[in-house]
């Protein structure tokens, strides 16, 4: 049955195995539909083809016309094959009809035409001409060498004829002949060809980015041409795209018959072209977008928003305590973020006081579903150039075009009017300059690039031609590190737009490598009605931790909002009635624009977390990274300060004045007992800065007086109230590696030996955050005030931490364990005070008694003229140690003398 013939006939025959089925031969009429293809491939150097369709079935064939450079070649062509003879059942045939084997060539002039794909599509065959349903257009896959080469829109009928009518040469059972077009060509008939409908598109063509050079000259002068079906329309050519990279009218419109059907629609072409001297004006980039249905716009939805926007509002601003004044030690940025991430453990007493916390996007900003990738505005479509080659999933990105489509169908009736334009109240679109604020908070599950699976991570940032490498700031040993830094850098929107960050690992012996970047596009970000540029926090506050931060105040991006909407400003008014709730808000006017703004689905302040990609795996994660970016235009002025993400340097001061009660443990080679007292301190996790008071020689009393001061400067997270330590893990450590320890101050007092090992006499261990209290006077203080330390899972008393309490005096007892009791080694007075970085420069302090040696002074000890050091004091000790203790044996002696040289005189 499937035996198949050549249309002439008679030759055929006699080849035929089986002479039975002759009777079985029917004649067949084939009509082959050719619309257009779409997203064929560049085989020309001028980035298009000149297709052709070649059309064969069984042992015929047609072709196509040719259409020039294009990749989305619109033939509107019918092909007709009159007589087809097929052996076998026709009923047999109509399920299992052979194929049309549809061949694109590519047209060239020289040499031999180039294939482009071949496809198929299976006829619809129709037993009974008249009735039944007719073909529809399909697009098929159009393949070459097994890869996917764009598709065809095509359609196949083939129409039994019949015996009688063909033998009296009747032609009327057939459908219509197509209309013509020209001489020979039939074009698709009504009722196949797509049903078009008078469609306006409108283009905002914003500007061209990162243009590569064409044979070897940069892109200077560009337009624009949008083409879609048969129509097409050209910008205003850009003077010099280094100066301003944006096109000088942004407004274009095409209006084009497009098919009603989606599935038809012909895809928009875009091609860059450049303007060079002698008249040329080569492509330089082209673009083909296929799917617009995601730019049809209905008039209706701009009316739906202004009628929404109407009506009044009640705001009732939530009544919040007011706070007390202990915040600024016990709160920072990172209390806010613990807190917004749920991790409440590590964000101290910040939640309780109600304040604003922000929003953490596991994903880029540009992912949120809500925010539509930030491309509200205008999309980034890339630009190929030349020869397709296969196996690229990105073969030649030349630059890219930024812009947006609006589609919208227009009555055929020129008597009504056109709807007006959407794409109205534009931005200004040359050039700005901004100030670009990048806040790193930190790593997550970094790639590991050591031998010991971790990362010595660090940031590199580069914004136009800024590069900012932080390489000093490196994390030791860590692959969740906490970068805590703010970067602030300048750059022209919309020129510099991409912001690239990179972390690096550090390496001591080799060369650093690259972990991962990630980049974004600051022009969407400046230029999406999301508000992007700088999150909306929850509150409107004037000072504190959460100050405002925009250029802006809320009224003027509430103003400003309600112009892009198209509804009349909202009106707010202060009224003196309604009192302050907290300490740095600002006017109640300004708060409620904020709470309006709130609920317009904008941008909340936020850190986004940006998966790092490597260049050799450009789909595979390297980890993430959580950031934020803010975006501030400098015309709009000043912005606020920036929010300080760095784990906070602080600066314990400790003075130690005197001590008192200390154990006498030695015995002076004349027998009295006593001590050459002095005082060691330091922060437990940082061994290395141990510091020493003076020895106060011969305490025969155990009072001892120092004026000394010790400074132990630390990083503290106040979120997490621990301190921040990077060191060496082991002394063969060949790196640091970060440690948490929580902030104590450990004070022992020693005697000195210059002849043999110092001996310890006691001992005390000062938790930061629960201070034990000192006594005011030496008497009240004994071991019984060790005994109140805290439980466990005892609620943090924030009166008690001496990051609240900020310095305190008094006396503390250090002991000594004995036979596993604990017994008094002596009391030391001691003025413990916390200064943080800023609180440290105003009012600086040195060590010991160094310069500067102010806030406050330290005057020498007055101590007791018989303490001194014996071996370098020879007089002194002749004085004090010999004289005072052999004082009556010298006299006696010197008696005893006298007399006998007065005996021997007289005798
Ligand atoms: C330390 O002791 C000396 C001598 O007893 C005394 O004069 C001085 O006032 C004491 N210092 C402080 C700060 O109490």
């Amino acid at each position: 049955v499937d035996e198949k013939e050549d249309d002439k006939g008679s030759k055929a025959d006699a080849n035929t195995p089986s002479v039975s089925c002759s009777f079985d031969r029917n004649e067949y009429h084939l009509r082959v539909y050719v619309y257009q293809a779409r997203n064929l491939m560049a085989l020309d150097r001028d980035s298009f083809s000149d297709p052709y369709v070649h059309v064969s079935f069984l042992h015929m064939s047609q072709t196509t016309e040719i259409i020039k450079s294009t990749l989305n070649p619109t033939w509107d062509q019918t092909l007709i094959f009159n007589r087809v003879e097929i052996y076998g059942d026709p009923q047999m045939l109509a399920s299992n009809p052979p194929q049309v084997v549809l061949e694109i060539f590519d047209s060239d002039q020289v040499g031999k035409d180039e294939l482009l794909g071949r496809s198929m599509c299976l006829p619809l065959v129709k037993l009974n001409p008249v009735v039944g349903i007719a073909a529809k257009l399909l697009w098929c896959p159009v393949l070459q060498k097994g890869i996917h080469a764009g598709e065809i829109l095509v359609a196949a009928e083939l129409i039994l004829r019949d015996k009688v009518d063909l033998a009296l040469g009747a032609q009327t059972e057939l459908p219509l002949i197509p209309p013509k077009r020209g001489d020979s060509l039939y074009m698709v008939p009504q009722g196949i060809r797509p049903v078009v409908q008078l469609t306006a598109i409108e283009i905002l063509a914003w500007g061209l980015r990162n243009m590569k050079t064409y044979q070897l000259a940069p892109v200077s002068s560009p337009s624009l041409v949008v083409e879609c079906g048969e129509e097409r329309v050209q910008s205003a050519v850009i003077r010099n795209i280094k100066k301003s990279p944006n096109f000088p009218t942004n407004v274009l419109l095409l209006k084009a018959s497009l098919p009603k059907d989606e599935m038809y629609m012909p895809p928009i072409v875009l091609k860059v072209i450049d303007h060079r001297p002698f008249g040329r004006k080569p492509v330089v980039g082209q673009c083909t977008i296929t799917s617009l249905e995601e730019f049809r716009c209905n008039h209706d939805e701009v009316a739906e928003v202004a009628m929404s926007s109407k009506g009044e509002l009640h705001i009732n601003i939530e009544e919040r305590p007011l706070l007390e004044t202990q915040e600024k030690e016990a709160i920072d940025w990172w209390s806010k973020f613990y807190a917004s991430t749920g991790e409440h453990e590590k964000c101290g007493p910040y939640l309780e006081k109600g304040y604003d916390i922000l929003k953490v996007f596991n994903c880029e900003l540009e992912d949120v579903g809500e925010y539509k990738g930030l491309t509200d505005f205008c999309n980034t479509f890339k630009l190929y150039r030349g020869k397709n080659e296969h196996g690229d999933d990105d073969p030649t990105v030349v630059g890219e075009f930024k812009g947006a489509f609006k589609i919208y169908p227009l009555s055929d009736d020129p008597a009504v009017p056109s709807p007006p334009p959407q794409f109205k109240e534009l931005p200004e679109s040359g050039p700005q300059e901004c100030l670009i604020r990048i806040y790193v908070v930190r790593g997550i599950d970094l790639q590991p690039k050591d031998n010991n699976g971790l990362c010595d991570p660090y940031i590199k940032i580069s914004l136009g031609k800024t590069i900012i490498d932080d390489r000093d700031n490196y994390i030791p040993n860590t692959i969740n590190p906490v970068f805590g830094r703010m970067f602030e850098a300048s750059c022209f929107l919309p020129q510099d737009k991409d912001l690239k960050i990179s972390v690096y690992d550090f390496d001591l012996l080799t060369h650093d490598e690259k972990v991962g970047e990630t980049v974004i596009d600051l022009e969407n970000r400046l230029l999406s009605h999301f508000g992007s540029y700088c999150g909306l926090p929850q509150t409107y506050c004037i000072s504190g931790q959460n100050q405002w931060r925009d250029q802006l105040k809320p009224s003027q991006i509430l103003q400003n909002h309600a112009r892009l909407k198209g509804v009349s400003p909202p009106r707010t008014e202060d009224n003196e009635a309604n009192k302050e709730l907290h300490q740095h808000l600002g006017p109640p006017s300004e708060r409620i624009s904020l709470h309006v703004l709130r609920t317009q689905g904008l941008v909340p302040e936020h850190v986004e977390t940006r998966t790092l990609y490597s260049t050799f795996q450009p789909t595979l994660s390297q980890g993430s990274l959580q950031i934020w970016v803010d975006v501030f235009p400098k015309s709009l002025g000043v912005p606020g300060p920036p929010f300080d993400i760095s784990p906070r340097k602080y600066a314990l001061r400790v003075i130690v004045w005197n001590t008192t009660n200390v154990i006498l443990d030695e015995t002076s080679i004349t027998g009295e007992h006593m001590s050459d007292i002095y005082v060691k301190g330091w922060m437990p996790g940082m061994e290395e800065d141990k510091q020493k008071t003076d020895v106060h020689y011969r305490s025969l009393d155990g009072d001892g007086n120092f004026n000394w001061r010790f400074v132990f400067e630390f990083d503290y997270l106040p979120a997490e109230q621990l301190c921040l330590v990077s060191k060496k893990e082991h002394f063969w450590s060949l790196d640091k590696t970060e440690f948490r320890i929580p902030p104590r101050l450990i004070i022992q007092i020693w005697d000195n030996d210059k002849f043999s090992l110092d001996d310890y006499l006691g001992t005390v261990e000062l938790d930061m955050l629960h201070l034990i209290t000192p006594a005011k006077l030496s008497e009240k203080c004994s071991l019984h005030m060790l005994d109140n330390t805290p439980k466990s899972g005892q609620k943090f008393d924030h009166s008690k931490s001496l990051f609240a309490q900020k310095s305190v005096k008094g006396w503390w007892p250090c002991y000594i364990e004995k036979d596993g009791r604990k017994e008094l080694g002596g009391k030391v007075e001691m003025t413990l005070e916390i200064v943080n970085e800023e609180e440290s420069e105003e009012r600086p302090a040195g060590k010991g008694r160094d310069e500067p040696n102010m806030n406050p002074k330290l005057n020498p000890p007055n101590r007791p003229e018989t303490s001194f050091f014996w071996f370098t004091n020879p007089c002194k000790t002749l004085k004090f140690i010999v004289w005072r203790r052999f004082k009556w044996l010298f006299i006696g002696l010197i008696l005893l003398i006298l007399v006998l040289l007065f005996h021997c005189d007289s005798s």
